[in-house]
């Protein structure tokens, strides 16, 4: 008898073929998002599954899922996961760090430079059929090249953000809880310094850290404040690393000049505040959608999935106290 996994939401076709090698898989090709107890009902008699960022993996769930061994997310960030909860019914938690660090890297520097340009708000207006002509003062905005860097969270993918800044001579600051070895820092040409000085000299700010109880509105007003009125935030980490209410305040009365968006709070339903503010480019969630990279992450949770069911480590395992 093959083990039973579920797999919560769409994936490419050779994902599933992989897994029905070693499995009996049900499949959510539909790809509509389960409520908790659909989803709750769904892994009542499974042995892993492979979820995303929005499927929540916690102690009521646990509780109504006996069989289940593993579970793997298909994401880098695992914030949708009690990792406490897990461990405690020894259950394998895994994410997929790595194979996104260039395409969220590149989609950091898309948002960079369409909002210090201007360019969703440009376009916006050339379709709304308002171009009448050339203007020396049309559209203004903020050189790249030259301006300071500001990199909150220097992990893998605040690093790969670094390395491309080169291209545009700027000098490049970082803020870690732990600081990058020297080799690493040279290699990245970036700085460490405290947050504060971070927000008060960087005219570009770009956020990379997880989400947890500790990076809570890590951006709220206080931290706004600190920044020159002429920057900008760009934000492609995890909704609840900023605190979206505060920045709608900061983007409307000119505390910092605009921001680019991937990730809200509450997604998909975030404030509707940011709809009506021309100094902000908003993207839905996509940072890491190329199709390499999806296939690439879907791929890697399967291989973290088999593993975990055939008894191997799977290799990216977050609470390795279970196997102990
Ligand atoms: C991640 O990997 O955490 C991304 O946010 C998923 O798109």
């Amino acid at each position: 008898m093959k083990q039973k996994v579920l797999v919560t939401r769409e994936v490419f076709e050779e994902v599933l073929d992989t897994l029905r090698a070693d499995f009996d898989v049900t499949a959510n090709q539909a790809d509509k998002p389960y409520s908790p107890e659909e989803l709750a009902q769904a892994l009542a008699d499974k042995d892993g599954a492979i979820t995303v960022l929005t499927d929540r993996i916690d102690t009521a769930l646990l509780a109504r899922c006996p069989k289940l061994k593993a579970v793997c997310n298909i994401a880098v960030g695992y914030n949708n996961f009690d990792l406490k909860a897990m461990s405690a019914r020894g259950v394998l938690g895994t994410n997929t760090p790595g194979v996104l660090d260039a395409a969220t890297a590149d989609f950091t520097w898309a948002l960079i430079l369409a909002t210090a340009r201007r360019l969703t708000e440009a376009e916006a207006w050339l379709r709304a059929g308002e171009w009448q002509g050339w203007k020396l003062k049309q559209f203004l905005g903020m050189d790249v090249q030259g301006a300071t860097l500001g990199i909150v969270g220097m992990g893998r993918i605040g690093q790969a953000v670094a390395r491309r800044a080169r291209g545009f001579d700027m000098p490049v600051l970082y803020y870690n809880r732990t600081r990058l070895a020297p080799a690493l820092e040279r290699d990245c040409n970036a700085r460490h310094v405290s947050l504060d000085e971070l927000l008060a000299q960087s005219d570009i700010v770009t956020l990379h850290t997880p989400y947890s109880a500790d990076s809570h509105h890590l951006i709220g007003a206080a931290q706004l404040a600190k920044m020159k009125k002429t920057a900008i935030l760009i934000h492609a980490a995890r909704g609840g690393v900023v605190d979206d209410a505060a920045l709608i305040t900061a983007l409307n009365s000119g505390t910092i000049a605009a921001a680019g968006l991937d990730v809200y709070e509450n997604e998909p339903k975030f404030n509707p505040e940011f709809l009506k503010l021309r100094n902000v480019v908003l993207a839905p969630h996509i940072a890491s959608a190329t199709t390499n990279t999806r296939r690439n992450m879907a791929m890697l949770a399967a291989r973290n999935l088999t593993a975990a069911l055939t008894g191997e480590r799977p290799p990216n395992l977050l609470n390795a106290e279970v196997l102990k």
